[in-house]
C-alpha cells in the first residue's frame, strides 16, 4: 500500500564544507534507526554521498544521484508512493536549478553553518531562496568548537528571552567538531555506526529528534529572521548579513 506521508528534508547552503553531506548521512542513519524508511538523494555534482555509499558494506540507506532539476519532483512522488517515509536531499553548494527544485519540494530546509563569519554570511542567499518559497527552515550549527559551550549558553538565553521563537529556527543541539565525523565518512559509515557510544552519535541522534519534532510543528508559525543576531560566536557576524 502506498504511504501517503513522506517527509522531504533538504540540506542546502552555498558554502562548501559546512557539513551538508556529513549531516545528510548522519541524519539518514539516525532516522533509519528510529524506524524510518529512508532514501538519500545526492544532488551535488561532487557526489560525496554516492562515493560514501561505494565505500559501504551495508546497502542501506540507498543513495540516488539526481542532477537535473526536473527529475526531483517526479522522483519524490515515486519514492512516496513506494513507501519511503523520509527523503533527505544533499543539495549542491552554489546556485543551481537542482538546488532550487530541491528547496521547492522540501518540507523542511536545513541550513548548516560553521560558527564563522564566512559561513554565516553564506547562509543569506539560501535563506532568501527558502523564504521566497515560504519553506520551513532551520539552521544547524556544525563544527562548533568543543570548548564553545558559551555558544550554546548564549543561544539558550536568547531562546528564553527573544521575542522571536528562536527555538523554531535554530536546531539543537549544535554539532561539535570531532574527528569521528571525518573518519566515519572515510570508512563509508555514519558516525553512529563508527562510534556508537560516542558523543557525536548522541548529538546527531538528538538532532534527529529535534528535526522530527520540527517536521510536526506548524510551519506557519516560523518566523524567518536571524537566529544568530546577538549570539556570542567566536568570530562575530554582523546581523546585517541576514538583512534580506
Ligand atoms: N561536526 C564535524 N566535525 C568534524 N568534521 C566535520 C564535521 N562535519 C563535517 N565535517 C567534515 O568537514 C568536511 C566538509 O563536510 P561536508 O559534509 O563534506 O560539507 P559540505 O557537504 O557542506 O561541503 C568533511 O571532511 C567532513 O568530514
Ligand atoms: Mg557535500
Amino acid at each position: 500500500m502506498a504511504h501517503l506521508s513522506m517527509h522531504t528534508i533538504v540540506l542546502a547552503t552555498q558554502k562548501g564544507g559546512s557539513g551538508k553531506s556529513t549531516l545528510a548521512i548522519g541524519l539518514a542513519v539516525a532516522a533509519k534507526k528510529a524506524g524510518h524508511n529512508v532514501r538519500l538523494i545526492d544532488a551535488d555534482p561532487q557526489e560525496t554521498l554516492a562515493s560514501w555509499h561505494k565505500r559501504r558494506v551495508d546497502a542501506e540507506p540507498i543513495v540516488e544521484t539526481i542532477h537535473a532539476a526536473q527529475d526531483i519532483e517526479p522522483r519524490l512522488r515515486a519514492l512516496r508512493d513506494s513507501g519511503v517515509t523520509l527523503t533527505i536531499i544533499d543539495a549542491a553548494g552554489g546556485v543551481s536549478s537542482a538546488r532550487t527544485a530541491a528547496i521547492r519540494h522540501a518540507d523542511l530546509c536545513l541550513i548548516p553553518a560553521r560558527p564563522t563569519t564566512a559561513d554565516i554570511e553564506a547562509t543569506a542567499s539560501t535563506l532568501s531562496l527558502v523564504r521566497a518559497w515560504n519553506k520551513p527552515f532551520a539552521f544547524v550549527l556544525n563544527q562548533v568548537p568543543s570548548r564553545g559551550r558559551r555558544i550554546d549558553d548564549a543561544a539558550e538565553t536568547l531562546a528564553d528571552e527573544a521575542a522571536i521563537d528562536l527555538g523554531e529556527v535554530l536546531a539543537r543541539p549544535f554539532i561539535v567538531m570531532r574527528n569521528d565525523h571525518q573518519d566515519a565518512l572515510s570508512a563509508g559509515l555514519a558516525v553512529s555506526e563508527y562510534e556508537p557510544a560516542g558523543k557525536s552519535t548522541e548529538e546527531i541522534r538528538r538532532l534527529w529528534n529535534w528535526i522530527e519534532a520540527r517536521l510536526g510543528a506548524d510551519a506557519a508559525d516560523v518566523v524567518a529572521t536571524s537566529p544568530f543576531a546577538g549570539l556570542n560566536l567566536p568570530i562575530r557576524a554582523e546581523p546585517a548579513a541576514f538583512t534580506l
